[in-house]
């Protein structure tokens, strides 16, 4: 199973077994709910480590996601942007890299050393939710941009993703099963709305803070996306460069097409501490807007719609 780890940190065993419980997540197992969020019992020690330690650096970006909703592009983006002046189409380390080893993980890397990490990369990725993020990154300077997608596509991807990470398959863990999960937010961390709602609303409340984009947008016009990401990190792309192209140079580099034809990510492996090995091309299936009609009845995403504009009521966002 995915969360598994022989080296458990018993400091917090005692907080999270008394927990709520969920076990209906097969492929990950038991999952805790904590600050109304639910999480695999290693990685939930990382979060509660992370928010007690965990310090940015100043010019920090924040690259924020729920797992499966694009967060290996927003990092691909968002580091070639910020890097376009250091690094061109040949000497791009996403070429050699996959994007998840070139932008570190809070919860992961960073749980229990901040500075575990290349600090001349400016960037560090999470799928902890808004509210329950490290405070430090809150009362700091610290830029966030968030990606949301479809969460019927967010769904097919998790399902897809889990089943082949720990090895259980869809006779032990069918899809009805995890659409029932998802519709009540109990999956590694789930609910969908909840998390994507705390983003929203901090995006509509301190916009300058938090940037709130839509996968199937970056789909339609990469490149309106990449310039307006980069006015807010204060990078903006000047009228020779939009002459030359470039906001359209980062969207082709960093499109599906290009990174999953790279050999770093057709063959390469992902090492990271307590989890097991990730083969690269597992973070890049078919990266595109709407597979879930190759997988769900109109009848089932009519329910699943349902609930999300239920939940995403009177938010403003749908
Ligand atoms: P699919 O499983 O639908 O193909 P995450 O990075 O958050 O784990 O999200 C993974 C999803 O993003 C996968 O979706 C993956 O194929 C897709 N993806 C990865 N790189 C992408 C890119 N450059 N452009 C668009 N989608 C991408």
């Amino acid at each position: 199973k995915i969360n598994e780890s022989p080296n458990t940190n018993n400091k917090y065993e005692k907080k999270i077994s008394n927990l709520p419980q969920d076990d209906g997540w097969k492929p990950v197992g038991n999952l805790y709910k904590y600050q109304g969020f639910w999480y695999g019992p290693s990685l939930l020690q990382n979060v509660i480590s992370a928010q007690e330690s965990f310090t940015p650096q100043p010019s920090d970006i924040v690259l924020c996601s729920s797992p499966k909703s694009g967060t290996a592009w927003l990092k691909a983006l968002a580091f070639s942007i910020v890097s376009r002046n250091q690094v061109n189409d040949s000497t791009n380390p996403l070429l050699k890299k996959l994007p998840h080893e070139i932008v570190p993980f809070l919860e992961i890397e960073l749980a229990q050393d901040s500075n575990n990490r290349n600090l001349e990369i400016p960037f560090v990725a999470t799928h902890i939710p808004y509210d329950s993020l490290p405070k430090p990154i809150i009362d700091s300077e610290c830029k966030i941009i968030y990606i949301c997608r479809d969460p019927k596509d967010v769904l097919i991807s998790h399902w897809n993703f889990d089943q082949q990470v720990s090895g259980i398959g869809s006779e032990s863990f069918p899809l009805e099963e995890a659409l029932e999960q998802y519709c009540k937010g109990i999956y590694p961390f789930g609910p969908y709305w909840d998390h994507v709602l705390g983003f929203w609303k901090a995006s509509l409340e301190f916009p300058e803070k938090v940037l709130f984009i839509k996968y199937e947008d970056l789909k339609t016009d990469g490149p309106f996306h990449v310039k307006r990401m980069a006015k807010f990190l204060g990078h903006p792309f000047s009228m020779e460069e939009e002459e030359e192209g470039d906001p359209e140079k980062v969207v082709n580099m960093c499109s599906f097409e290009n990174l999953s034809r790279l050999e770093v990510n057709k063959n390469g492996k992902y090492y990271l501490p307590d989890l097991p090995t990730f083969v690269n091309k597992s973070f890049f299936r078919k990266g595109k807007a709407g597979d879930w009609k190759n997988y769900l009845t109109d009848g089932k995403a009519a329910k699943f719609n349902q609930i999300m504009a239920e939940k995403f009521s009177g938010s403003g966002l749908v």
